[in-house]
């Protein structure tokens, strides 16, 4: 038997804008079945539709954050809590959430320095095991169809081909930058609405995934891309001659578009630009264009997140923080992540988390006081 439960706590997020919560009810259920103690500090759900009183109902103690994080073996966040606000955590405890690890040194350093052990949960590796414990593809994918329902709102006019005894209302054309899951997910909803879709990306196996959804490709066919998936699925920036040429095929084919949604990425790096005001010059009065990286700089240019920029009669668009808009959604799927990670690697008889090399190396990004990824330490 284990001398102690496992404890868990969760705070309110504190950054600006965020809306979400690391635990619904249903995963605090979960884990206390496995044989943990949740503690949650009061009002941490209430922005993603979920009152102090339905934790209490799944088990959880709801209480002051000082209280929750008393003695707590694992922290859970969609964002690292400020380590200070830790301090009553047990030492070396675990904290599970997303550091930004690239952009936020100063966060990591924090952790190291307070002895904790942090886990990104942007690290997890992309392999068919860790696929339901990945928060950016579950976030990504509910971003991809709010980018288009938010699109979709601002074009108005409407989405499917229309035929009244007053005449035919023309379907949107729908342009989709970047096939990762978010784009996948862009393309499925745009379908869905009536739309019709085509889509592009720089890795060549994204080809058939758009033809099986319905939508058109759009590819530059005579410069080579990305063949197969590169590492862990995630694109590359591309040779200048390639960008040349995505430009110019971009030029003919935007010119046409209604609404496009921009979803580009590449890790640790700035978004790339995939849209220039030239190219919004060419557009239709009142298309849309939806820009998901608006928040890592942008695929196109003058976007600014959370802003509705006009340019050239185009309404360009993007939030901070996408996933934020649907909080309940991206609640419920990043707190099942983080059920499916820990679970996992749940000893009982030894009242603690062991993660093996493969994910643990990942995911870890200090412990035992030191940086100790690889990444962060090259
Ligand atoms: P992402 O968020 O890093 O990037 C979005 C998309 O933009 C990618 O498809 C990328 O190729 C594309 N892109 C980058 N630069 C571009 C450019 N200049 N022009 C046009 N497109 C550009 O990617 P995401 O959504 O995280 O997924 C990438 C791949 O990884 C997918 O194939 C996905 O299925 C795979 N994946 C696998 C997982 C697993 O096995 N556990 C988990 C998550 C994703």
């Amino acid at each position: 038997m284990p001398t102690d439960l496992l404890r868990i706590a969760i705070l309110k997020e504190r950054a600006a804008g965020e809306t979400r919560v690391a635990l619904t009810p249903e995963t605090a259920k979960k884990f206390i079945a496995l044989g943990a103690d949740v503690a949650i500090e009061e009002g941490a759900g209430l922005n993603a539709a979920i009152s102090d009183s339905d934790y209490t109902a799944a088990g959880a103690t709801v209480c002051g954050a000082a209280k929750a994080v008393e003695g707590a073996d694992i922290v859970m966040g969609i964002r690292a809590p400020d380590p200070l606000d830790l301090a009553g955590a047990k030492d070396g405890a675990m904290v599970a959430a997303t550091f930004d690890p690239f952009q936020r040194r100063d966060l990591v350093d924090a952790y190291a320095k307070a002895g904790f052990e942090a886990l990104s949960m942007e690290f997890m590796p992309r392999i068919t095991r860790a696929q339901s414990m990945d928060v950016l593809s579950s976030q990504s994918n509910l971003s991809g169809y709010k980018a288009v329902i938010a699109a979709a709102d601002q074009y108005g006019r409407a989405f499917p081909m229309m035929m009244t005894a007053a005449g035919t209302v023309q379907a949107a054309r729908v342009f989709i930058m970047g096939v990762g899951v978010a784009g996948l997910q862009a393309i499925a909803t745009a379908r869905r609405l009536g739309a019709q879709v085509s889509a592009t990306d720089v890795r060549s196996a994204t080809k058939e995934q758009i033809q099986s959804l319905g939508a058109k490709p759009v590819f530059v066919e005579d410069v080579a891309g990305i063949e197969g998936e590169g590492s862990g699925g995630y694109a590359t920036e591309m040779s200048e001659e390639y960008q040349k040429a995505q430009a110019a095929l971009v030029s003919s084919h935007i010119a046409k578009q209604d609404i496009v949604i921009t979803t580009a990425l590449i890790p640790g790096r700035d978004a790339p630009r995939l849209v220039s005001d030239a190219q919004i010059a060419t557009m239709r009065h009142g298309s849309v264009i939806f820009d998901l990286a608006t928040a890592q700089g942008g695929n196109v240019e003058g976007s600014k997140p959370d802003e509705i920029v006009e340019r050239h009669g185009v309404s360009i668009m993007g939030y901070s923080n996408t996933p934020a808009e649907l909080s309940p959604d991206t609640s419920a799927l990043f707190s099942r992540n983080l059920f499916n990670f820990l679970s996992a690697f749940w000893d009982e008889d030894a009242g603690a988390i062991a993660l093996d090399e493969e994910i643990g190396d990942a995911v870890r990004l200090t412990k035992g006081g030191k940086v100790v990824h690889e990444r962060l330490t090259a």
